[in-house]
């Protein structure tokens, strides 16, 4: 059960952080308050004991870069992470780092033997992206990075799971007049799922004020359930940008006259972050984003190419900081990020699914499984 914490684990943590565990989730582990650290520790394994008898549902998570698939599902106590795959160094980092029980797979998926999947209930995986998107160079399946695709296929063949979720770019849906994305529904339904398919908004189902729109695409074995599931999420009341950033900002984030694009960035970049306002720095000037929303984070944003967002506050002129992106796809503030990097951070966050969208899924899920 790798969201339980053994005893060892648990004797290295220090008595804050067993008390914030316990009241990050008060219900399962009532009757905690006033224990001494020994008796916390006893009191934290017999409450797991007791959810140890519940049938959970193992899910895999593929390409999972920051891990948000796991962080959402293993919120909810019905969901265990049985095997979880990615290529990036740094992935491996940033979900070790938050998942230290969890085994990380380092490889790329093509040249893993899908018997050495575990069995699982539900796979998830938010596939390589870029043969899709129009930043790409729109190459679909002929190109290469798109046969992931069929090694899900094939992962679906040998192990059947129940559920699927696949996240992808908006444009899956139109991409070569829309044949990529019916080729991959047709796939789907001839591996044996009903497919149902949204375009969900962060910015418009949750508090998270970033404007990103990805492609969700669910399949179930089962006829009821696939008949029980819907993508009716409630619309939110739009979150402020200026909630998400951090305070005293390092330096190094800021724009100074050194750099050869300062006169343009400083002429461009007139109101003040409090006006809930940002920037985005497209190649020779600059674009006032008039949505009061933050752009759709991509992964290249650390590399200085365009979509940028940038943000005037009382000190300067600067850039979004890794964390700060972590915040607007909706990490909580005590998601660990390790130490790479800033251009592998920005990737990992540009690249990452929205963890309240996941969580608005899975809430879903839970009804009806
Ligand atoms: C769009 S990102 C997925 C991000 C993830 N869902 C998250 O929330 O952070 C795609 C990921 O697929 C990984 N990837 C691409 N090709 C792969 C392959 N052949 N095998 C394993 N991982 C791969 C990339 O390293 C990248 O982290």
């Amino acid at each position: 059960m790798t969201s339980l914490k053994n005893e060892k684990t648990l004797k290295k943590l220090k008595m804050p952080e067993l008390k914030k565990m316990c009241q990050s989730d008060k219900k399962k582990y009532k009757g905690f308050s006033g224990l001494n650290k020994e008796d916390l520790i006893k009191h934290i394994n017999k409450c797991n004991n007791k959810i140890k008898v519940t049938n959970n549902l193992k899910f895999i998570d593929l390409f999972a870069g920051t891990g948000a698939f796991t962080l959402a599902l293993e919120k909810n106590n019905n969901f265990e992470c049985v095997f979880t795959n990615d290529m990036m160094e740094c992935s491996k980092n940033i979900y070790e780092l938050n998942n230290p029980k969890h085994e990380f797979t380092l490889k790329d998926l093509n040249t893993i033997n899908v018997s050495d999947i575990p069995p699982h209930n539900l796979l998830c995986g938010g596939f390589p992206c870029q043969p899709f998107s129009i930043a790409g160079e729109k190459k679909g399946f002929d190109d290469k990075r798109s046969n992931v695709f069929w090694k899900i296929i094939e992962i679906l063949e040998k192990h059947k799971p129940e559920i699927i979720i696949l996240e992808n770019v908006k444009n899956l849906k139109s991409h070569d007049k829309g044949n990529t994305y019916k080729t991959i529904e047709n796939k789907l339904k001839n591996t044996g799922y009903h497919i149902k398919t949204c375009i969900l908004d962060t910015n418009k189902i949750t508090k998270i004020p970033q404007h990103r729109e990805r492609i969700y695409i669910i399949g179930f074995r089962d006829k009821d359930k696939y008949d029980n599931f819907d993508f009716n999420f409630q619309e939110q009341k739009q979150g402020k940008i200026y909630d998400m950033l951090e305070k005293n900002v390092d330096d190094k984030y800021y724009y100074t006259d050194r750099f050869k694009v300062f006169e343009e960035i400083e002429n461009g970049i007139t109101k003040n972050i409090t006006e809930n306002v940002l920037y985005q720095y497209r190649r020779f000037y600059v674009r006032e984003n008039k949505s009061n929303c933050c752009p759709t984070l991509t992964a290249n944003m650390g590399a200085g190419g365009h979509n940028v967002p940038l943000l005037k506050d009382d000190k300067g002129i600067r850039k979004l900081t890794p964390r700060e992106c972590f915040n607007l796809q909706g990490f909580p503030i005590d998601y660990k990020l390790p130490d790479v990097c800033d251009s592998a951070l920005y990737k990992l966050a540009g690249n990452a699914v929205s963890v309240p969208v996941v969580s608005l899924i899975v809430s879903k899920l839970e009804d009806i499984i």
